[in-house]
């Protein structure tokens, strides 16, 4: 019996399949390789030193899940495959809902066809827009601002939908506060490709000095120093979260909710600091105006993660800025 995880490849799918496979699961890997690379997986096989079965295809191919489902036997699917630049969804949006939306569908009608009911989800506290406080709980409305955000939103509803048609399922939404970090060993973490959208690959570039400087959107919120805050979790934590909502859904059928995060608030400039204290270099950047879209504040409330899952993200920011350095400096030694 095995565990599907689409998007096996991308930077939480990796640090997923190296928890699973350390606990002794038994891993497929579906992933177009889109957005990562195939070193990835020998990566994960060098850190856990545990062999599993990868396939090159995209959960848009029917015949490509399909071909899975019939050579393995599937009875869970941590679903990570999707497209998550928030900017590019807004230009294409019909990309978006064709590869988070449709692929999902197709996902989950082979998943029905070879009787597997049990699904783990990638959703973002992108569904809430922007909350009317914070900390943010599951209950809260759900208003997603972008194409992106939208795509998540179709997804859970989705998903929601066939548990509640069929008794047999057992689905968890996990809504995915800010991941940032790397493994330990510096062998797997986040490589975005280009410009990155979000401030931790940034700040990461300013250290390796890809860019000369950092712009910090906005220092004129309604924050404690004036610029965003947010709720930035250890990918190593979010990964060990998927673990523990396997073992809820194992154990009870319908649909879960669970927002991961660590409850802490971190501003753009703490963020900034703390990744000059823990890693000694200094972090070039400039006040701009605010990004469109963007809100003040966005943490969560991970009462019922830690209630319900027994799961906490307890990894330090120091950490967090350690472990993405270390990960780029080992990038760019390899260059
Ligand atoms: P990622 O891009 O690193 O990983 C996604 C993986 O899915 C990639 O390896 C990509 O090649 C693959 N993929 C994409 N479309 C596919 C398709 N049609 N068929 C097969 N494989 C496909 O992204 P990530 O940061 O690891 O995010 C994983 C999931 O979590 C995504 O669904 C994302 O929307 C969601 N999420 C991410 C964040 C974040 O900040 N990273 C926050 C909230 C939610
Ligand atoms: C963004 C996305 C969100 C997505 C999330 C995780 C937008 C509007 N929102 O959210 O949908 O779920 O990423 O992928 O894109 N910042 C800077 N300079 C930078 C980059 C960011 O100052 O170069 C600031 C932002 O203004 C924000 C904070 O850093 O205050 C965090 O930004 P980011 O990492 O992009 O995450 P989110 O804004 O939470």
């Amino acid at each position: 019996m095995a565990i599907l995880v689409t998007g096996g490849a991308g930077y939480i799918g990796s640090h997923t399949c190296v928890e699973l496979l350390e606990r002794g699961e038994e891993v497929v890997v579906l992933d177009n390789f889109s957005n990562s690379k195939p070193e990835v997986i020998e990566n994960i096989m060098k850190i856990t030193g545990k062999q599993f079965k990868v396939y090159n295809g995209d959960i848009l191919n029917k015949e490509d899940v399909l071909k899975v489902f019939s050579e393995n036997d599937i009875n869970e699917v941590i679903h990570f495959a999707g497209l998550k630049a928030v900017g590019e969804s807004m230009e294409n949006p019909l990309k978006y809902y064709q590869n988070n939306v449709v692929g999902s569908l197709i996902l989950v009608e082979v998943m029905q066809q070879h009787g597997c009911n049990k699904i783990v989800f990638s959703s973002s506290a992108t569904v809430y827009g922007a909350p009317e406080k914070v900390p943010v709980s599951e209950e809260f409305p759900l208003d997603p601002e972008n194409v992106y955000g939208r795509t998540k939103y179709m997804v859970e509803r989705i998903l929601e939908d066939l548990a509640m048609a069929d008794k047999n399922f057992s689905v968890a939404l996990l809504r995915y506060f800010n991941p940032v970090g790397a493994h330990k060993s510096g062998l797997i973490g986040e490589d975005p490709e280009g410009t990155p959208n979000n401030l931790m690959p940034y700040i990461v570039g300013v250290a390796s000095e890809k860019f000369e400087c950092l712009r910090v959107f906005g220092d004129d919120y309604e924050t404690r120093d004036g610029t965003g805050v947010r709720d930035y979790l250890h990918v190593v934590d979010l990964a060990d979260a998927h673990l523990k909502a396997l073992d809820k859904i194992r154990g009870e059928n319908g649909t879960k909710i669970y927002n991961l995060g660590t409850g802490k608030s971190v501003s753009v400039l703490e963020l900034i600091k703390a990744f000059e204290k823990s890693n000694n270099i200094k972090i070039n950047y400039v006040v701009t105006s605010r990004r469109p879209g963007d809100i003040a504040e966005c943490w969560a409330s991970p009462k019922k993660a830690k209630e319900e899952l027994g799961w906490s993200a307890d990894k330090t920011v120091d950490e967090m800025c350690r472990d993405s350095w270390n990960y780029a400096k080992r990038k760019i030694g390899d260059k």
